[in-house]
């Protein structure tokens, strides 16, 4: 009981944690000290904290109306029974942090459906705990590496075999604590915290044998930022010379100035050859070959929230044993990060674990400790110097990469263009700190983007076209839950519970 003492408060957090007050507060001696005691002490701001909409217009309260319902269509057609395809044709089988974001926006409309989303998510969980990037539920051609390629345990492989960011546990805290079902809630609770914290167990024993803090991922699929320059330097191992020739299917979908070229894709495969050779079941083995091994930013921010959220919701069903594993994790997290900090830069990178190197890309997911809760006023403070600066350089936030860096392009997936999931991040990770202003400019452009190009995949930062797949699952969620909360519950669906959705 001594150790939930020490964090108070688990309310909505309602006070600025930041500014130029607080900062000059925490220059002063034992800085170490109250740092980590800032995590500890506060909660975060809820996941998805809404101001209101002020229309200023009655033609664009229309236009948010009928992304409201698009959005809704969206789900709906993208609904495969159970799970929500990312996108028709591009990505025809459950994703793994698609589809724990896209319950979040299944929520506000459709609570049970929402929780269906979550369990189909982990009726593939391995035995090890693992919940793969993939679930290959129904056959499709439209993809490739399909599960003939995998080759996973079962022929046709049942999931990939490497896993993506751990949203999971954020989705299920925010559905349990809005829910207008509290008892039926409470048992989709108990039956997926089990499941929730195995994953996490697996994500330190399988990717964190040396007890860092932090976790690694393998393949660059693993971190959701799939093409991002922060990889470019640790993905020069030698291509494989016996790779099976292929057929990439994206390209048939998506202009290929968009996707990951050829060079990028035959080391994609190589690494997934190489597991498969070495046996996928085996994970202490992967991380000792694997000659891709990163510490990638992405998968730790959200990790360390969910570990936050996880230890929310053992609190609820009275699990102290797990409050206090989780607590270690956190513990260890917190020390974890301080090594990915450029103090020169003031930035958090990426680091190869196999050179030791910070990845010398600046790119969005170096904001993502906002939203983890880890970052040090002074950090934050640092960050949002840097942010500012980037967004001098183009008309829309946020870029996938800092646009000053030479390989910036616009279009080309995660080296340039905006995900609306990433700018829900930071926008909730800047509120948390108390930097509103340049989260309401986040959450505006991206309404910006909604408004003028629709639920498009990703975002071109100058121009603000749409780029990538079209009416895509994760960008309607975040219209739902994130950017339109009101206009959902104006045209006459919404989440019961607390409505407390201001803090
Ligand atoms: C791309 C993204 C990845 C996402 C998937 C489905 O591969 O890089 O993060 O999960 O598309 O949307």
């Amino acid at each position: 009981m001594a150790k939930i003492a020490r964090y108070p408060s688990l309310l909505p957090f309602t006070g600025k944690v930041d500014g130029p007050t607080a900062r000059a507060a925490s220059a002063a001696p034992a800085k170490q000290d109250k740092d980590h005691a800032l995590w500890r002490e506060k909660s975060l701001r809820r996941l998805f904290t809404i101001g209101h909409i002020e229309h200023e217009n009655e033609l664009e309260q229309s236009t948010r109306d009928h992304i409201v319902r698009e959005s809704m269509e969206v789900l709906r057609s993208n609904d495969r029974g159970g799970y929500t395809v990312p996108a028709e044709g591009l990505y025809p089988f459950q994703w793994n942090w698609d589809s724990a974001i896209v319950a979040a926006g299944w929520a506000v409309f459709d609570e049970l459906r929402a929780w269906k989303e979550l369990e189909t998510l982990f009726s593939d969980q391995w035995k090890d705990g693992m919940v793969a990037s993939i679930n290959f539920h129904k056959f499709s051609k439209t993809y490739f590496p399909g599960p003939e390629i995998w080759g996973t345990p079962e022929n046709p492989s049942k999931t990939s075999g490497i896993s993506q960011p751990p949203v999971a546990a954020l989705s299920a805290r925010f559905m349990y604590e809005h829910t207008a079902h509290p008892v039926e809630a409470k048992q989709k609770i108990e039956d997926l915290f089990p499941k929730i914290l195995a994953w996490h167990r697996w994500w330190y024993k399988a990717r964190d044998p040396n007890n860092t803090g932090v976790v690694a991922i393998l393949h660059p699929w693993e971190s959701g930022m799939d093409n991002s320059p922060a990889w470019d330097e640790s993905m020069t191992f030698p291509i494989d010379p016996t790779l099976p020739p292929y057929e990439r299917q994206d390209l048939t979908h998506v202009n290929a100035n968009m996707r990951p070229t050829k060079d990028t894709y035959d080391r994609y495969l190589t690494l997934l050859y190489r597991f498969k050779r070495e046996n996928f079941y085996d994970p202490d083995k992967l991380y000792e070959i694997s000659p891709f091994r990163v510490t990638d930013l992405c998968v730790n921010s959200i990790l360390f929230r969910a570990n936050r959220d996880l230890r929310w919701l053992a609190l609820q069903l009275g699990k102290t044993d797990a409050v206090a594993e989780i607590e270690g994790w956190l513990d260890n997290g917190f020390e974890g990060f301080k090594k990915l900090w450029d103090e020169e830069a003031g930035l958090f990178k990426c680091q190869d674990q196999i050179t030791g190197k910070l990845e010398d890309a600046a790119i969005s997911a170096a904001f993502l400790p906002l939203f983890a809760g880890v970052a040090t006023r002074e950090q934050a403070a640092r960050l949002v110097e840097n942010l500012s600066t980037w967004l001098k350089h183009v008309k829309y936030s946020v870029p996938s990469l800092d646009p000053q860096d030479p390989r910036f392009e616009q279009l080309r997936y995660w080296r340039g263009p905006i995900w609306l999931i990433i700018n829900w991040m930071i926008s909730n990770g800047l509120r948390h700190y108390g930097y509103d202003e340049l989260a309401d400019r986040i959450r505006n452009d991206s309404i910006e983007l909604t408004n003028k190009a629709g639920l498009r995949e990703y975002f071109d930062p100058v121009t603000g076209d749409g780029a990538g797949g079209t009416k895509f699952s994760w960008t309607a969620a975040m219209c739902l839950a994130w950017l339109d909360r009101n206009a959902v519950i104006a045209i006459g669906h919404k989440m019961s519970g607390h409505k407390d959705y201001l803090n």
